[in-house]
């Protein structure tokens, strides 16, 4: 299609990252959460810049560290828009690494695909590596046409009708990551739906956020396991309207035979009778069982029988760690700035001044907020939140996540501040370290 014949172009000049384009609107007259087609002649939204960022950063520790192969790497931008996920791989990852990459965008929105596709041949990425395809069909159907490393699901509302076919077209190792805006279903607010679609329940207190993307990681393994694959996750986050989770998906059946190990559930106000197994499963630190001083919550495994009715469950979901120590350990300020961000030149293309890209820059720090920090401590069973923890204490105002994880590191626990989007820590000290470091203070 002739650039002429695009309804909307040139449109806006727009940068994300470190990558050029143009939008059919000003994002900066596009509101934060989630947008609409509406919004513009190709969907666009600027809430999501930073999965965007992390996806970069991503992709690049998995070539690092070996994860999806040594050859080419066929990725696929599988709901992609505006394509600028897949634009931004080729052109921030160094020469190297995206030299290696054939990315398709697909969309079933051909205008989407045209405007990207011009994007691309009026900014193309700045070494010159890499390939660019674009494939115009059901994601549900066109994913199966072609063997991948690297599937990106970012649709309106729910992944799960892709998440099938998805898994079925991944190498024997390849990356899934996969976005969900029905967080109100994920995290309890909307129980018919996520009973419906997830087949879970999740109690709506602070953790429901943390509970939904362990619902869909759920989700995910047991789509993986159906096709003889298990899932390592390598990154969750919750971000504003959506939630995320990345994950290694390794084809053999051993893996897969074992995916109920990670599963279970999530149980509000434990018992002591809980906690103890709790603790015997491996979910949950040695602690005293008084009853005046039990957790707030802790995980047990999907054998244990529970009560339906009873609201204090979560699940079922997953137990195991959300994310990758090493992959997390990656994503750091300094390289996501030196990856994913532009330097003040006189001659820039937008124009931008000094503080312009220093905005950018900010924006691209965000995205990568306490994510290497969290990394060697992902795994602990512990994600506690000050507030909920000042009040079931009874102790008056709260003490600062950086403060609780100070005093416990001091004691010899891991400990670290949470990217979770309410002031929190993730620990692997015992209930009885974590009450006497907050009363400590
Ligand atoms: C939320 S947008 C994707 C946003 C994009 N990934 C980004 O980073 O900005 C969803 C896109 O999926 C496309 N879409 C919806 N259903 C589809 C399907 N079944 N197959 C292929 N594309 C589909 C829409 O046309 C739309 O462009």
């Amino acid at each position: 299609m002739d650039a002429n014949d695009l309804e909307g172009w040139p449109g806006v000049l727009h940068r994300e990252g470190r990558t050029l384009c143009r939008l059919s609107r000003d994002p900066s007259e596009l509101g934060a959460g989630p947008a609409t087609k509406a919004q513009g002649a190709v969907f666009h939204n600027p809430a999501v810049a930073g999965s965007r960022t992390r996806s970069v950063l991503l992709l690049q520790h998995c070539i690092e560290a070996g994860l999806i192969g040594q050859g080419t790497i066929y990725a696929l931008d599988g709901l992609s828009a505006s394509g600028l996920r897949a634009r931004r791989w080729l052109n921030e990852l160094p020469s190297e690494s995206a030299s290696r990459i054939s990315a398709t965008m697909g969309d079933m929105d051909p205008a989407a695909l045209d405007w990207a596709m011009r994007c691309h041949d009026e900014f193309p990425p700045e070494h010159g590596k890499g390939v660019l395809l674009a494939h115009l069909g059901d994601l549900r159907k066109s994913v199966l046409e072609h063997g991948r490393h690297w599937v990106d699901i970012d649709p309106y509302g729910s992944p799960l009708p892709f998440l099938d076919t998805a898994v079925q077209s991944l190498a024997r190792r390849g990356v899934l990551e996969v976005s969900a805006t029905d967080s109100a279903a994920l995290t309890g607010s909307s129980k018919n739906a996520l009973l419906r679609r997830y087949g879970a329940r999740v109690k709506t207190d602070g953790l429901a956020h943390d509970s939904g993307l362990r619902v869909l990681l759920a989700n995910l393994a047991r789509t993986a396991a159906r096709h003889d694959r298990s899932v390592t996750p390598l990154l969750s986050v919750w971000d504003s309207h959506h939630l995320r989770v990345s994950a290694l998906v390794t084809r053999g059946v051993g893996g897969a035979n074992q995916v109920e190990e990670s599963l279970g559930w999530r149980v509000a106000s434990p018992s002591a009778q809980e906690v103890s197994t709790s603790i015997s499963a491996g979910l949950h630190p040695e602690t005293s069982l008084d009853s005046e001083s039990l957790p707030m919550h802790c995980f047990l495994p999907l054998s244990v029988p529970i009560d339906r009715a009873d609201k204090r469950f979560s699940g079922p979901l997953w137990t195991g760690p959300l994310g990758d120590t090493e992959a997390m350990a990656s994503m750091t300020e300094e390289r996501a700035i030196e990856m994913c961000s532009t330097e003040f030149e006189d001659a820039d293309v937008m124009k931008w001044s000094e503080h312009e890209c220093e905005k950018e820059k900010r924006i691209v720090l965000r995205s990568v907020r306490h994510i290497s920090d969290e990394a060697g401590v992902i795994d602990a069973p512990h994600l506690i939140l000050v507030d909920d923890l000042a009040s079931w204490l009874g102790s008056g105002s709260p003490v600062s996540p950086s403060v609780m994880v100070e005093t416990l590191r001091e004691e010899g626990y891991r400990a670290a501040v949470s990217r979770y989007g309410k002031p929190a820590f993730r620990t692997d000290a015992p209930w009885d370290a974590v009450v006497s470091a907050a009363n400590d203070r």
